[in-house]
């Protein structure tokens, strides 16, 4: 058989071993404005991520043709964002970035396929992570960014599956050792304690 090869994905909430700590998800709502600014950078750079790959992967088509069209929609939810900002006249500054995508690419493997793989499965976690605390913000929010947020959780849902998919094509087996390591980077990061609120990090102490 040539071709496509049928994997089988794990749900999100098996893939994450933890939901979004409570705290974290008050602290958030009381800091709205630092979060949709962390948000319209972390949409960047996702679109920015997924370029990168395109350059280093020439050869890859299936991840040519998924990571095109991911970087396009990290954009166009970049300009949903960037308006928002202006509609609640909430200046667009500069924002440290959050820990968490470092803590991550921490543990990626050095050498070629496994940089790759490990790349693609960190990605997998970003966009189920992402996903996870959209839906867990959503019933917590006014109707706007609610129903904004819930619109998202389709596309990051599908990211998550595009950036699994890869990996397993990728490595041609299930990639549990892998996952379980980027599990618990994950975990770590998510139940762990950060200095200044961002939409991946941890808890504020
Ligand atoms: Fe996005
Ligand atoms: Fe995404």
């Amino acid at each position: 058989m040539t071709g496509q090869r049928r994997w089988l994905l794990p749900e999100r909430d098996e893939f994450l071993l933890c939901p979004t700590p409570e705290n974290w998800l008050e602290q958030a709502v009381s800091q709205q404005e630092t979060l949709l600014i962390d948000h319209a950078n972390c949409e960047k750079k996702a679109a920015a991520t997924a370029i990168n790959l395109m350059f280093r992967y020439t050869e890859n088509t299936d991840l040519q043709n998924r990571m095109s069209r991911l970087a396009r929609e990290e954009l166009r939810h970049f300009e949903q964002v960037l308006a928002l900002l202006q509609k609640r006249n909430i200046p667009y500054r500069p924002l440290s970035a959050s820990g968490y995508a470092g803590k991550m690419r921490a543990q990626v493997r050095t050498h070629e396929p496994e940089r790759m793989i490990d790349t693609l499965v960190v990605g997998a976690f970003i966009e189920a992570r992402s996903c996870e605390r959209f839906e867990a913000l959503a019933p917590l929010l006014d109707e706007e960014l609610k129903k904004f947020y819930l619109s998202l959780l389709k596309s990051e849902a599908r990211h998550f599956q595009d950036y699994l998919t890869l990996a397993m094509e990728a490595a041609g087996y299930d990639l549990a050792d892998r996952i379980a390591v980027f599990a618990q980077a994950d975990r770590q990061a998510v139940e762990g304690k950060d200095e200044e609120l961002r939409f991946h990090s941890g808890v504020v102490h």
